[in-house]
C-alpha cells in the first residue's frame, strides 16, 4: 500500500504529479491556509506531512498529530517553524530542502542590493505612475555598488554564492560566522570575530543566518550605529533577524542610505513603517520563487520521503 501524505499547500504541478504516482497524497487544491486544528484533524491516517514555512508545527501541534505520522518534510530550507525537539521526542523525522534554492536566493539578494542602492522601487513607481517629468544630473542619484565592501553575516551555502556573485562587481567580501571557514570556502573573504567587529567594514550588509533565539533581533540599534554612514542593508533570510524599529529609525535618520528586504517579522502583515519609506526596496518573500527552484525543492522533499519509506536515512534530516 502506498503511504498517505498530507500536503498542506498546493505544490508545483510536476511535484504533485510525482506525489500522485508514488503516494496517496491528500492535496490542498485551493491552497487554503490550514489552521493548527485543521492540520491536526487532517493528519488522521497520514504517514507523513509535506508542508511549507507558512505552517507552524509547535510542540502543541506535534503532540496533536495522528500517531500514524512518521515524517514531516518541509518544502523550505528554513525549519524554524517546526519544533524539532518535540518532533524528535515523538519519533517524527523532519527534513528540509537545502542547496537547491541557494542560487535563486543569492540572485534575489543581489537584486535587493542593486534595487536598494540604485533606487529601483522608486524609479519603477515613478515611471508607472506617469509622474516622471524630467531628467537632471541630480535626479534619482543612488549608491554605487561596484568596488564597495560587502559584509555577510552567515557565510553558508547561500552567503557563499552571494559572495561569488558580488565579486563580479569587484566587491571586497567581509563576513562573520559562528565558526571561521576554511580558506577554500572563504575564497578570500575577510573574517571578523563578531557582528560588532564586522559592521564598520560594511558599505553593504546582507544577512544569511538561520532564525534562532540567538539571531532574533540581531540587527539592532547598536549594530546599525556601527555601520558606516550611508550603508545599505539587505535581508533575504528571515524577518526575525532584524529589529524593525531599529532599521526603520536608521533609514529615517539617513544613517542608512537604503534597505532591500524580502522577508519580514509577521509577514505578510509587515511593519507599516516600511511602506512609508521610499528608500526601502520591498519584495514579498520570493527568494526561491523560480520555476526551476520550486520544482527542485519539491523533488528534494520527495527524495527525502522516498528514502524514509524505503527504510533509508533521508539526505536532509534535521530532526
Ligand atoms: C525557505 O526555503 O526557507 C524559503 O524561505 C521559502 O520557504
Amino acid at each position: 500500500m502506498k503511504p498517505v501524505i498530507l500536503v498542506t499547500r498546493r505544490l508545483p504541478d510536476a511535484v504533485e504529479e510525482r506525489l500522485r504516482r508514488d503516494y496517496r497524497p491528500i492535496l490542498n487544491h485551493r491552497d487554503t491556509l490550514y489552521s493548527s486544528d485543521d492540520i491536526i484533524e487532517r493528519s488522521r491516517g497520514a504517514d507523513a506531512i509535506l508542508t511549507c514555512h507558512t505552517e507552524r508545527f509547535t510542540a502543541e501541534v506535534i503532540a496533536g498529530l495522528s500517531d500514524t505520522v512518521r515524517a514531516l518534510a518541509t518544502f523550505s530550507v528554513g525549519y524554524e517553524h517546526i519544533d524539532r525537539l518535540a518532533a524528535g521526542a515523538r519519533g517524527i523525522i523532519v527534513t528540509n530542502t537545502p542547496e537547491v534554492l541557494s542560487d535563486a536566493t543569492a540572485e534575489l539578494t543581489i537584486m535587493l542590493m542593486l534595487g536598494a542602492a540604485r533606487r529601483a522601487g522608486e524609479g519603477e513607481r515613478l515611471v508607472r505612475s506617469g509622474e516622471w517629468r524630467h531628467w537632471s544630473t541630480d535626479f534619482m542619484v543612488g549608491t554605487e555598488v561596484t568596488g564597495k565592501r560587502l559584509g555577510i553575516i552567515g557565510l553558508g551555502r547561500i552567503g557563499r554564492i552571494v559572495a561569488r556573485r558580488a565579486r563580479g562587481f569587484d566587491m571586497e567580501i567581509h563576513y562573520h560566522n559562528v565558526r571561521r571557514l576554511s580558506p577554500e570556502l572563504e575564497e578570500g573573504a575577510l573574517y571578523h570575530e563578531s557582528p560588532e567587529e564586522l559592521m564598520p567594514h560594511c558599505d553593504f550588509l546582507t544577512l544569511h543566518c538561520v532564525a534562532s533565539p540567538e539571531t532574533t533581533g540581531l540587527l539592532n540599534d547598536d549594530l546599525i550605529a556601527r555601520l558606516p554612514d550611508g550603508a545599505v542593508v539587505v535581508n533575504a533570510s528571515r524577518g526575525v533577524v532584524v529589529d524593525d524599529d531599529a532599521l526603520i529609525a536608521g533609514l529615517r535618520s539617513g544613517k542608512l542610505a537604503a534597505a532591500g528586504l524580502d522577508v519580514y517579522n509577521g509577514e505578510p502583515a509587515i511593519h507599516p513603517g516600511y511602506r512609508q519609506l521610499p528608500t526601502v526596496f520591498l519584495m514579498p518573500h520570493i527568494g526561491s520563487a523560480t520555476k526551476e527552484t520550486r520544482d527542485a525543492m519539491g523533488f528534494r522533499a520527495l527524495d527525502n520521503l522516498d528514502a524514509i519509506f524505503a527504510g533509508r536515512e533521508p539526505r536532509d534530516r534535521v530532526a
